[in-house]
């Protein structure tokens, strides 16, 4: 039998009728008293109210159907109709309490995380390549061009033994060419310093790589120097070596010239100084003229309007044998130059210790050369 609303009003017991409308209201005033505010105890008031109006065992509405079993069929499926009305009523209202609880949460959450978009965005940082490395790289991609291989950095340390760094490299005990780099020396051993050029990496190279030979080897050095706007207690060098049969200081002038040209873009008058090192025989030194004042003389050339730029000689056959190399049969060339000194030339740069000081106002630019 199904009953209209009419017909469960009219047909129930009074009392019970009454009973479950006051049910109704109770909950209803519970739903409507709840305050709003905290979302936790907002929600844990709604499952508070539900449990004591509709909580399956022990509820309000439970306890009314119990009394039910002895009431005549019709009035109890009247009540029942009315009772389970009501039950969906609460529900329905719970949960669209609920709901309104969750919207609002979201809401809160969606206020609080907004993001104003007209807002301006923060602009990325970026770095630029530091001088020193950008003239090294210049520099090893000019001598690749030439066939020159760049040597890892892992085959020639900086913390060195004085045989690499002088005595295989023809610096005779006591000789005074010691004296003419002042050397750090360390308390790791009496013989262990750390490298006052990057000429152990001729030897080093040497003794694993038979001819032909064709590196450079880029690196950091360190000396004992008063710092000055040119002087600075560690620099950088880059070491070049070339071995093969049969090659001549023409071979040597050619090549250095040819990275002149590619360096300072475009050909420039060089010459060529008779020096000393005791790893090479002849030995030079490498001018170019200034890049300042085109040779008319400046403070920068030291009113010469020549720049050294770089040492240079025939590799020594003592230092071929000392890599394993025998000179009768094999010659060679090496050479070295200042990193420092070359992008000092290049930037017009009057201080070293710039490249040191990692002053933003001098290494920004840089960043788009
Ligand atoms: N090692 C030398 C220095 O630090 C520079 C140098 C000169 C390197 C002549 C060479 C060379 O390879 O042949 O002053």
């Amino acid at each position: 039998m199904i009953y209209s609303l009419m017909d469960v009003t009219q047909q129930a017991s009074p009392p019970l009728t009454d009973a479950l409308e006051s049910l109704r209201a109770d909950a209803q005033k519970a739903i409507s008293e709840i305050k709003d505010g905290d979302a936790e105890q907002q929600s844990a008031q709604l499952e508070t109210i539900r449990v004591e109006f509709l909580g399956r065992k022990e509820g309000r509405l439970t306890a009314i159907m119990k009394s039910l079993k002895d009431l005549p069929p019709a009035e109890k499926a009247a009540i029942g109709a009315l009772a389970n009305t009501i039950r969906e009523d609460l529900e329905r209202d719970l949960n669209a309490r609920r709901d309104a609880l969750k919207l609002s949460i979201l809401n809160q959450k969606l206020a609080s995380e907004a993001i104003d978009v007209t807002m301006p965005g923060t602009a990325r940082v970026v770095g630029g390549v530091h001088p020193l490395t950008r003239v090294t790289l210049e520099i090893q991609a000019i001598f690749a061009g030439m066939g020159f291989q760049t040597l890892d950095d892992d085959v020639c340390p900086e913390l060195e033994t004085d045989y690499y760094n002088f005595d295989a490299l023809n610096f005779p005990p006591d000789h005074p060419a010691r004296d003419m780099q002042d050397t750090y020396y360390t308390d790791l051993g009496s013989n262990v310093l750390l490298r006052s050029q990057t000429s152990n990496a001729q030897i080093r190279h040497m003794e694993k790589q038979k001819p032909p030979v064709r590196i450079i080897s880029p690196g950091r050095v360190y000396r004992n120097e008063e710092i000055n706007s040119r002087k600075f207690v560690l620099f950088h060098q880059m070491e070049g070596l070339l071995v093969d049969e049969g090659i001549r200081f023409s071979d040597l002038k050619g090549i250095l010239r040819e990275f002149v040209t590619q360096f300072f873009n475009g050909e420039r008058p060089t010459r060529f100084r008779s020096s000393f090192f005791p790893f090479t025989e002849p030995s030079a030194e490498m001018d170019v003229q200034c890049i300042l004042c085109s040779g008319k003389g400046c403070s920068t050339c030291g009113h010469s309007g020549w720049l050294e730029i770089m040492g240079a000689g025939m590799v020594d056959p003592n230092v071929l044998t000392n890599g394993n190399i025998d000179p009768e049969h094999y010659t060679g060339f090496a050479f070295g130059m200042g990193i420092e000194r070359l992008a000092m030339l290049k930037y017009a740069i009057n201080d070293i210790r710039l490249f040191f000081d990692n002053d933003l106002r001098f290494l920004t630019q840089f960043e788009r050369l």
